[in-house]
């Protein structure tokens, strides 16, 4: 059990000779609700059992030192220099200047952390990067922040350093997971509720098309911007004031007085937070084809419309969508690369796989690599 963590606290101990706190900081899955979370709309995240292990305690001095054992690469530098720096260093950093711009004050530590979740897989391993560590910070410098307040620290510090304009989908997952549940999220107001994820028979598949293009967050960034420019032109003034407030013929009606990439942006909105709405029935009704059959719609979306998706992905669910043994397949996370996440028959996940391996390798000459998903507590403190 937990073989990572174990290493991840043996090499603390190796490194600073002290015991550490242990921590593990899990990525999400979305079963549905791509790309709404900064627009208003449902989200259906839940956290899983692949993430991050972080070693931390304080060490009586002035000095922050950090080492990630993915990368394999150190921090060490004084609590207050604490400024913009490069990579996954920027998430980290971040993390602690949100607690400093909160008035916390930051003591001297030690951490050692790394896990189990491919970087650029759709995963966030953004999130558990923030997640881990801001648990930790919040414990060791009783900061007092409930879960909730954690998950939006961790949301402003991606906008921070990293300059991730995120929605919450992610941060909220990465803290409010729990075993077997689905999260219902209501980005508006962050109202909440948890589905059990009740798909016997079934197994959640990702398949990582092991490609990330770089364009990813900038394209990120201008998507939001564009949702945000779209939803002024057609709030005519500012009467409405959330795509909530649409439906999907009133910006249809929109179609030929608005730029055309601009348009297929709000549609794709609009429609997908419809969608997340008709899933959630779905699954709490366990018609888990119509669940299946809504995760394509959302690819298609996010292919034509909202123009996220890559000729890795399509082939992707391309191949899901042409195996009977498949409910639904999408990809999943911001795009451009990463995971597609598939609702697969139980007995045939092994078949579907190999197929989608052969015919992947094929055309991109890539391997593919697939997980099965568990799902998980949100991060917690682990005692080892
Ligand atoms: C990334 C962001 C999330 C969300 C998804 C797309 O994972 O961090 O906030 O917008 O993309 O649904």
């Amino acid at each position: 059990m937990h073989t990572i963590a174990n290493e991840i606290k043996a090499g603390f101990i190796q490194r600073y000779g002290t015991e550490p706190r242990m921590y593990f900081s899990p990525g999400r899955i979305n079963i549905i609700g791509e790309h709404v979370d900064y627009n208003d709309g449902f989200v259906m995240p839940a956290a899983i059992d692949k993430g991050l292990y972080y070693a931390v305690a304080l060490n009586d001095s002035d000095r922050i030192n950090m080492y990630s054992t993915d990368y394999d690469e150190e921090i060490d530098l004084a609590t207050d220099e604490i400024a913009k720096s490069e990579g996954w260093k920027n998430y980290v950093l971040s993390v602690l200047n949100e607690f400093v711009k909160l008035g916390i004050t930051i003591k001297g530590f030690n951490c050692v952390f790394g896990g189990d979740i491919p970087q650029g897989s759709g995963m966030s391993s953004s999130a558990a990067v923030e997640g881990g560590l801001a648990m930790g910070m919040n414990d060791l410098f009783n900061a007092g922040l409930d879960r909730i307040g954690l998950a939006r620290l961790c949301q402003r510090a991606e906008h921070g350093y990293p300059g991730v304009q995120c929605g919450i989908m992610d941060q909220f997952a990465n803290m409010m997971g729990l075993e077997d549940q689905v999260i219902l999220l209501d980005c508006m107001d962050l109202s909440y509720e948890y589905f059990p994820l009740d798909i016997e028979g079934y197994a959640i598949v990702l398949l990582n098309s092991k490609v990330h293009h770089s364009l990813a967050s900038s394209e990120y960034n201008t998507r939001r911007k564009q949702c945000m420019q779209g939803l002024e032109q057609i709030s005519a003034g500012g009467a409405l004031k959330s795509f909530r407030d649409l439906t999907v013929a009133e910006v249809k009606s929109w179609k030929d007085k608005i730029e055309e990439q601009i348009y297929k942006r709000c549609l794709y909105v609009v429609e997908e937070i419809f969608r997340t709405k008709n899933a959630s029935v779905a699954l709490a009704k366990k018609d888990l084809e119509r669940l299946g059959a809504l995760m394509f719609e959302t690819h298609d979306g996010l292919s034509k419309l909202y123009e996220v998706s890559c000729k890795e992905l399509d082939l992707l669910v391309n191949i899901a969508r042409n195996d009977n043994s498949v409910l639904g397949a999408r990809l999943m996370g911001g795009g451009f690369g990463g995971c597609t996440i598939n609702i697969v028959e139980e007995n045939s996940v092994n078949d579907f796989v190999e197929k989608a391996s052969v015919m992947y390798k094929d055309q991109f000459d890539i391997e593919l690599e697939s997980y099965l998903v568990k799902t998980s507590k949100g991060t917690h403190i682990l005692s080892l």
